[in-house]
């Protein structure tokens, strides 16, 4: 027995809007192929908004059903961190715009904007609150509606992102949850990945050529994601003094497959035991770990009392992971 209060996921939620672009869509538009994009990235096919649908949007639904599969109402809500960085509007924040929709008026809510890091910077956010005791009821979303900042004739980014939304409803809990959390950043590669304009830089497109859209070098990004996601899992697992083999599911960001299988191979995890969701949605940004994690419990394949690793990289650059027993 211990005193320590854990944060327990108690139930998960996604949402991806209708509209579904496959790679043989975007063939159309831009000189691409299933081929390319497939074998470079794992990816077949993502989710586009609808017009006038926005991240808030994406977050109520997953929010709605995170907060069904664990029993909550939103009045018992008493914290909401958001992982986004593509809210819908400058300011209210997009977790207020969603609290208010819940009808969870009253608790806190703020938006972390870790690029595709969100949502593990969020949960972490999310759980050293419940560790303090200053909440015991947290939803923590990550949403996204990366298709509104990309340059569509741009191949070499239009082909890997999409839209869509998790949630996770965390309670604190006296017997297990979230083990540990661990994040970084470093902001001094930001021209590998970015999206240079901005309320106080300016929104000056004819700077970096760039309107409001996403700009990376790939090669690079994919460099540094691999060797910060190795090293962000032996951290977490030194710091629990656990052998790898004893992880039972590996959940990371859907970014590549190629990142996700050179992580598996460093936990010396067969594939059967890593959560791949890429393929169906591409690159979610914030909502890729809440959406593949909702896939694994609703798919009946993370069972309860199970060690689940969690592990994020992106824009910032951020990355992060956690490790819970679910
Ligand atoms: N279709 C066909 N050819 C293409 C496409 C495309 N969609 N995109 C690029 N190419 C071409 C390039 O022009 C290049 O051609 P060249 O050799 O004639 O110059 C060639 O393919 C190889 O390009 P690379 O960029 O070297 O290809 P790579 O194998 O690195 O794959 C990719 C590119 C898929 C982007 C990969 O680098 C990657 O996944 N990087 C990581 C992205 C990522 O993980 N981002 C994480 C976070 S995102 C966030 O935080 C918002």
């Amino acid at each position: 027995m211990t005193d320590r209060i854990y944060a327990r996921i108690a139930g998960t939620g996604s949402y991806l809007p209708a509209q579904v672009l496959t790679n043989e869509d975007l063939a159309q538009r831009v000189e691409t192929s299933d081929e390319w994009i497939r074998t470079r990235t794992g990816i077949r096919q993502r989710h586009v908004a609808a017009e006038g649908e926005t991240t808030v949007d994406l977050a109520y639904q997953a929010s709605l059903r995170a907060l069904e599969a664990a029993g909550v109402q939103p009045e018992e809500i008493d914290l909401i961190v958001l992982g986004t960085t593509t809210p819908d509007l400058i300011f209210p924040s997009s977790a207020c715009l969603l609290q208010h929709r819940l009808g969870a008026n009253g608790c806190p809510a703020f938006d972390v904007n870790a690029a595709c890091s969100g949502f593990v910077y969020a949960l972490t956010v999310a759980d050293k609150f419940i560790q303090s005791g200053a909440a015991k009821t947290v939803l923590v979303v990550g949403a996204e509606t990366l298709t509104r900042m990309l340059d569509w004739s741009d191949r070499s980014t239009c082909v890997l992102f999409g839209d869509g939304a998790g949630a996770v409803v965390l309670k604190a809990d006296s017997e297990t949850g979230i083990l540990s959390t661990h994040l970084h950043a470093d902001g001094g590669k930001k021209e590998l990945l970015w999206n240079p304009v901005g309320v106080s830089a300016g929104f000056k497109p004819e700077e970096h050529n760039a309107g409001v859209r996403v700009l990376m070098t790939g090669n690079e990004v994919f460099k540094h994601a691999v060797k910060a996601l190795d090293s962000v899992v032996e951290e977490t697992l030194e710091a629990n003094g656990l052998d790898r083999h004893e992880i039972d599911w590996l959940i990371p960001h859907q970014a590549n497959l190629r990142i996700i299988e050179a992580t598996a191979k460093r936990l010396d995890m067969p594939m059967e035991r890593v959560i791949v969701t890429v393929d169906k949605h591409g690159n979610t940004s914030s909502g890729s770990v809440p959406l593949a994690l909702d896939e694994a419990v609703r798919s009946g394949k993370v069972q309860r009392g199970q060690l689940l690793l969690l592990e994020a990289f992106g824009g910032g650059f951020t990355w992060g992971s956690a490790l819970l027993r679910y």
